[in-house]
């Protein structure tokens, strides 16, 4: 079921998909990333969500924390409280409203430098014990990670511009021509970060296809850390030669264990700061 990738393996077709981390090969992702955002939030008291990208609200609405912010520019959901790019958020949030959350969830614009910027920004914001979560991060083939210019010319003239009356990010709007599942390189932002000494742990739950920062744990023993190249170094060759390495791969099931290990013992939590122990190396 959990198939990690070949390190050897060449791709003769970006569109061939070498990983898959569900027992259908049609939806390579088991989980959901509201699985693991309610693993970690339920049983809190109190807790503040914000999630960077709503779009429909098809995550937004079933997280079970007791505030919840939701930024999209161009997302069609009714929940959603600040209709600004997350650029814009962070600014006005430093300026005026000085909000600060347990839980921030990056799922918006889908390009590693812009998810780079939001995580620098969310560390500023994050309570103590907190937890950043980045989507897409374990992309199962070639094509779901390209940042290809047409992908975002389309998207600007149909969705920034205002032609299209749906909102979708990036190249997701090439999803008509059957399933993309398209992932941004978001990798590339969990390598830069994983590739030079950081602070917390960072690890990732290839079923939801997620990567949990928490800036405060250091508990654990994490994989060595990917080789240091520069970003355009930053190849799907490199992807699949070092995914553990980049990624720090924690299973759900484990996951889904500790965290009910750790309500069943402390039962109502008052925050974060212990709501996990050190994944499996
Ligand atoms: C993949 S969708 C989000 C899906 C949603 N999080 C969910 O789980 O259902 C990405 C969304 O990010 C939004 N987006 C794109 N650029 C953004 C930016 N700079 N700031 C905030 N949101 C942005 C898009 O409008 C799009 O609705």
């Amino acid at each position: 079921m959990f198939l990690y990738p070949e390190k050897s393996g060449t791709l003769e077709e970006e569109d061939e998909m070498v990983i898959c981390f569900s027992p259908d090969a049609n939806a390579p992702y088991a989980n959901e990333p509201v699985d693991v955002i309610n693993l970690l939030l339920e049983g809190l008291e109190k807790s503040a969500y914000l999630e960077i990208g709503v779009d429909t609200g098809s995550t937004f609405e079933k997280v079970c924390a007791t505030t919840k912010h939701g930024i999209d520019p161009y997302g069609t959901s009714d929940a959603i409280t600040h209709k600004i790019t997350s650029q814009m958020f962070f600014a006005m949030n430093s300026y005026f409203w000085h909000n600060t959350y347990d839980f921030i969830f990056i799922d918006g614009c889908h390009m590693a430098p812009i998810i780079a910027q939001d995580i620098g920004n969310a560390l500023q914001i994050l309570n103590p014990g907190g937890y950043i979560m980045l989507h897409d991060t374990a992309p199962v083939k070639k094509i779901a990670q390209r940042i290809l210019l047409t992908d975002y010319e389309r998207f600007i003239k149909e969705v920034v511009a205002g032609e299209s009356p749906y909102n979708v990010s990036g190249g997701a709007i090439r999803a008509g021509d059957g399933w993309i599942g398209y992932n941004g390189d978001a990798w590339k932002a969990v390598a830069s970060i994983r590739m030079r000494p950081h602070e917390g742990l960072i690890y990732t739950i290839p079923e939801a296809c997620v990567t949990l920062i928490n800036p405060t744990l250091t508990t654990a023993t994490p994989r060595p850390a990917p080789p240091v190249v520069s970003f355009a170094d930053l190849t799907w060759e490199y992807y699949l030669e070092h995914w553990d390495e980049i990624l720090n791969p924690m299973q759900f099931g484990p996951f889904e264990g500790v965290c009910a290990e750790m309500f069943a013992i402390k039962g109502i939590r008052e925050n974060l700061t212990h709501a996990f122990a050190a994944p499996e190396v």
